[in-house]
């Protein structure tokens, strides 16, 4: 399975770290990602990883600017691609088909080739604008899961809590994981 991760300067970069270390456990699922420059700028504001380790968590890194990389073909074949967190500026480049970056490209791929396009965008409050940006992706079918706590699993820590957004993002790839508690109804 081919996955292809993006970063982008949302509040949230935490998430897509922990996502790439959640499919680094897989054998089978080759990763490709790509780090806006507001992303990397995040990481390095929000988190005390370096760009380094999250690289090394990955097969393929490609420049953002890099529109001739595999990845930006229809003919190189991928499963999936997530844009975690995803900013309103590329939820906006994405929604309207204006590629000029590699995740825009990638992103529109997916959705001109029918493959999965899962976006987690962050803003809030949301105005109308991505109200209506959101709507327009989903009824492309792009699946938009944003970082949205659950708390019927009684999280104890900010791992819980993004642990149960990777693993709706792993049920929805099609990778069996246990990242979470599932609800299993009231005893
Ligand atoms: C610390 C920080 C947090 C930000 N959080 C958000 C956010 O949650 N949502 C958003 O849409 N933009 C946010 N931004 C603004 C984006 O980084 C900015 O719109 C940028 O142009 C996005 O570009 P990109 O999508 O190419 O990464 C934030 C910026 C900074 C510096």
């Amino acid at each position: 399975m081919r996955i292809v991760v993006c970063i982008t300067g949302a509040t949230g970069a935490i998430y897509g770290i922990k996502f790439l270390e959640a499919l680094k456990q897989y054998d089978n699922v080759t990763t490709h990602l790509i780090i806006s420059e507001h992303g990397k700028e995040n990481i390095k504001i929000e988190t005390s990883y370096s760009l380094e380790y999250v690289y090394s968590l990955v097969n393929y890194a490609h420049e953002n600017s890099n529109l001739a990389a595999c990845v930006s073909s229809g003919s190189f074949e991928y499963d999936a691609v997530v844009i975690i967190p995803c900013s309103m500026k590329t939820l906006s480049s994405v929604a309207n088909g204006y590629s000029e970056n590699l995740i825009s490209r990638v992103s529109d791929v997916a959705l001109k080739e029918r493959r999965k396009l899962i976006i987690c965008p962050r803003e809030s409050p949301l105005n109308s604008i991505h109200i209506e940006l959101m709507l327009k992706l989903s009824n492309m079918g792009a699946y938009i899961i944003p970082p949205m706590p659950a708390f019927y699993n009684k999280p104890k820590t900010i791992d819980d809590i993004i642990d149960h957004h990777i693993m709706k993002l792993l049920d929805k790839i099609g990778i069996e994981n246990r990242k979470s508690k599932r609800w299993e109804g009231m005893s």
